[in-house]
């Protein structure tokens, strides 16, 4: 699998300290406030697991799924495949998520959230790529800022694959051309 990584823009090292830095400003602002997280699936796993483990305030967990993509390009329509299971009003929500790029699927999220009254609704997301944005989002934390390049790992696939390397890389373009395709979520 590792054959496949062009160039790792984020080693395993880097990102567990940056996830350390979040979770400690988290855990400070959430101090003392009942807080839920958001995990949206399936890309922010990798990085809502390590979050929890330095988060250390009380929280509960609720996932939610969307799905807008098609291959490399975003096909610009957003769906839920799978909604929270608990109630969101007077919560005050933590939406996790692993890259923003349009800001399509956190735009149509936040908004659909919005309806259901939380308390606070505030966003995480590891990666920004905020050449791409074409809806306005605000991050509230957010980890690196990175490129216009298609990138895997950490939770994020190509064609539903690489979600379990523990580093963010960049596919050599051979491995492009060879899956051509298949969808991705
Ligand atoms: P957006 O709606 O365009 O902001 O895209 C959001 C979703 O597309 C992210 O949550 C990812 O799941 C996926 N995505 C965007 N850019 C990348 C990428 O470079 N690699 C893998 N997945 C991506
Ligand atoms: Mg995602």
């Amino acid at each position: 699998m590792n054959d496949d990584i062009a160039e790792i823009i984020f080693s395993e090292e880097q990102i567990q300290k940056k996830v350390r830095e979040l979770a400690g400003k988290i855990s400070n602002d959430y101090r003392n406030k009942q807080l839920t997280i958001v995990s949206v699936l399936k890309g922010g796993i990798p990085f809502l697991s390590d979050l929890l483990k330095h988060i250390d305030i009380p929280l509960s967990i609720d996932f939610i799924a969307a799905a807008s993509y098609k291959n490399t390009e975003s096909s610009g329509i957003v769906r839920f495949i799978m909604d929270l299971r608990e109630p969101a009003e007077n919560k005050n929500l933590l939406i996790v998520e692993d890259i923003v790029d349009t800001g399509r699927t956190l735009d149509y999220i936040c908004k659909n959230l919005k309806t259901r009254k939380p308390k606070s609704l505030k966003i995480c997301a590891l990666l920004d790529k905020s050449s791409r944005r074409i809806k306005n989002i605000k991050i509230d934390y957010f980890g690196f800022e990175i490129p216009d390049k298609f990138v895997v790992g950490y939770g994020m696939d190509y064609n539903e694959l690489y979600r379990n390397l523990p580093y963010i890389g960049i596919l050599k373009s051979k491995v492009f051309r060879q899956k051509k395709g298949v969808n991705c979520s």
